[in-house]
Order: C-alpha cells, then structure tokens, then sequence
C-alpha cells in the first residue's frame, strides 16, 4: 500500500530482508535490516514486525538468512526453535517454519540458501494474492450492506489486520480498500486497542489511503452498536481453529459479544494459513500469549516538541495482568472471509472450501 503516494510491502529482500520498523508508527516511518538470527527473534518477538501474516513471512526471510550463513540441519532446527519461541499465539509462525523445514530437508546443504529465499519470495507474493483475494470477497459483502442502506458503510474493526500486519493490503482491511476503491462510501470505527494501541496503525493506513474513519476506545463499541452506528463488524484473526472458533486481539470476544446482542454481522478475514487445522477447540487448546506488563503500565506516544516517549499511567510498583489474545467461539462469526471465499465458522463450512483437509483432519 502507499506511504506518501510510494508502493510498499511491509518487508521485502533487497541484499538482506528489510521492514518497516512498526515500533515508531504512526509518528515515524523507520526502515530496519535484519541480518542475524537474533535480528529476526528480536524482530518478531518486541513487535518491530506484527501481525499473524506478517510474523510467518518474516520467519521464512529468517529461515533463509539463516541457511546462507550454515545450512546444515542442526542449524536449521536451532532455527526453527529460535524463531518457533518468539511468539506463541500466530499459528502463521509454525506454518511458515514447517513449510520451509519440510521443502528444505530434503535438499542437499549448497543448495538450501537459495532454496529458502526462494520460498520466502514466494510466502510473501502468496499472502498478497490471498489477502487481495479476501478484499474480493469481502467487497460483497460491504456492496450487499451498502445497497440497502443510505450513507456510509459503518465498518468496526479491532487491533491492525492492516496492511503493515500482513506483507500487504490486510486481511480485515482488504474488503475496506476494495471497497473504497470501487466507490463505495465506507467509514471505520478503529478500536484503539490497548495496550498497544494497534489501532492507531490501523487509522494511519486508513488516513494514507483516503478512507473516512474515526478512532475510538475500546469501550465504545457497544454504545455505538446500541445506536445504530455499526453496520458491521470486521476484524483479523491469529488462529482460528478447524471448528471456526476465532483468536484475535485481546478484546474481539467483546466486540462480538455485542455484534450478537445488536444483531450486527460479526466477519474475520484470514488466509487459510491462520487455520490450524490439528486444533478444534479454541478456548482450550490455542496457547495465549502474556506480555511484558510494561505494555500496560507505560505508553508510549509523540510528545508536543515531536519527541517519541513513554510515560507510566498506573501506580508505582502496581501489578499489571497483559493477556494478549482472546478466543472468540464460532457461534458468534457470521462467517470467516477466506482467499477461496467465505465459509461458515464450523468444520463442515471450512472444509466445504478447504476439501483437501478432509484427510489431513
Ligand atoms: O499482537 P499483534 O499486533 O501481532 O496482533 C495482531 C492481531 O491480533 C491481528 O488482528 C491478527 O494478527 C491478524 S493480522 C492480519
């Protein structure tokens, strides 16, 4: 998507992997090299890279960094076990691992660098196509709401499954930018999303592609939905299980909570590698990250002198509690936006356009 009018992807290769350092955004638009092994984990685990998409990408750039310095299998599986550590909850992450342990192992040593950078060019083009193709079919679903009302399309998202959380276009934000695109008058509800306050990435990418939006706490949700301010809810997800049940942000659960109680479409957008087929059971089998609680206790924010700093909110010596993800059961999605279309949260809607899980479930 645009910065400034210029194309870019969140990462990409150019002599050695680069991103978009997402620690100074929205204020600062900083670029950073990852060179080593501990450039990668440092990247992914203190969030200089985010989003369940993107964090799989850059795993495979690291599988690759990592097989042009020793390509032998005992490095690759202390690799695998550095980066599989960083994160917990993005299932992407162990997809991505897996998918270049697998397609490696085989080879002989000389040729698994080039080998690796291969599939990580070829992990990141994937999610761009999938990510574009979501943005299709979840255009129907914003045209459908739009023709049977006057005035915007009210959409409300919660955290960033933004551009800059995927390689590009998003996962939740994809349907948006089609749709605005295409001419339809669409506004945003972003949930800040504390701790980290993700949404202001989201109201950043909004603001730099044209979209109306409005940012707002995460208490506001329900109050909106209760007036009539919400046409539809539409967030990303980290995990979803083969039984449609949705981890995201902490505080989703709420958001549909309250899209159920005001009757209110509640939609995911994901590439199918974020479905963890192995796993049924949402709230007992996906692992939730805890975070530093200095995320919580301190915030970080541009000064009025334009410095970037961080103040603590809470007392001194105050004991914080930061899970970071929530489950949100699949009673409560409307429907999961897919690259192959939009499947019903449960088993059998999946499967209807996933069939060659079938076997491997
Ligand atoms: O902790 P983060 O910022 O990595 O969490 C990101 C999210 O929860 C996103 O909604 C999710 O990864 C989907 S991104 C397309």
């Amino acid at each position: 998507m645009r910065i400034d009018g210029k194309h870019f992807r969140s990462i990409w290769f150019d002599d050695h992997t680069q991103i978009i350092d997402q620690r100074w955004l929205p204020h600062e638009v900083r670029i950073a090299a990852l060179h080593t092994r501990a450039d990668f984990v440092t990247a992914i685990r203190d969030m200089w890279v985010r989003g369940a998409p993107l964090i799989g990408a850059t795993a495979a750039y690291a599988m690759a960094a990592d097989m042009a310095r020793d390509p032998s299998n005992s490095n690759m599986s202390e690799a695998y076990d550095a980066l599989y550590a960083t994160r917990p909850t993005a299932v992407n992450l162990r997809w991505a691992l897996d998918r270049c342990r697998e397609m490696l192992a085989p080879l002989a040593e000389p040729d698994r660098a080039s080998a690796a950078l291969q599939l990580a060019h070829r992990i990141a083009d994937e999610d761009v196509e999938m990510n574009r193709q979501i943005g299709l079919h979840g255009l129907d679903i914003i045209k459908d709401i739009a023709a049977r009302k006057s005035g915007p399309v009210n959409i409300l998202t919660h955290c960033n499954a933004g551009w800059i959380a995927t390689v590009d276009w998003g996962t939740a934000t994809s349907p948006m930018y089609h749709a605005h695109d295409a001419g339809i008058p669409i506004h945003v509800w972003v949930d800040e999303t504390r701790p980290r306050n993700q949404g202001a990435l989201t109201a950043w990418e909004l603001g730099a592609h044209g979209i109306a939006h409005s940012y707002i706490t995460d208490n506001a949700g329900g109050h909106l939905m209760q007036h009539g301010e919400v046409d539809i809810v539409l967030t990303g997800t980290d995990r979803t299980t083969a039984a449609g049940d949705v981890c995201n942000k902490i505080g989703t659960y709420l958001k549909a909570l309250a899209a159920k109680a005001n009757d209110i479409p509640f939609y995911v957008g994901l590439p199918s590698p974020t479905i963890d087929w192995t796993v049924q059971d949402g709230l007992r089998d996906i692992p939730i990250e805890d975070r530093d609680g200095a995320e919580i206790s301190h915030v970080q924010g541009k000064s009025a002198s334009g410095q970037i700093e961080t103040v603590q909110v809470t007392p001194d010596g105050c004991t914080v509690a930061n899970p970071a993800f929530d489950v949100t059961p699949r009673s409560l999605v409307t429907g999961l936006i897919t690259e192959r279309g939009i499947a019903k949260a449960s088993r059998e809607g999946l499967l209807r356009l996933f069939p060659e899980q079938r076997q491997a479930g």
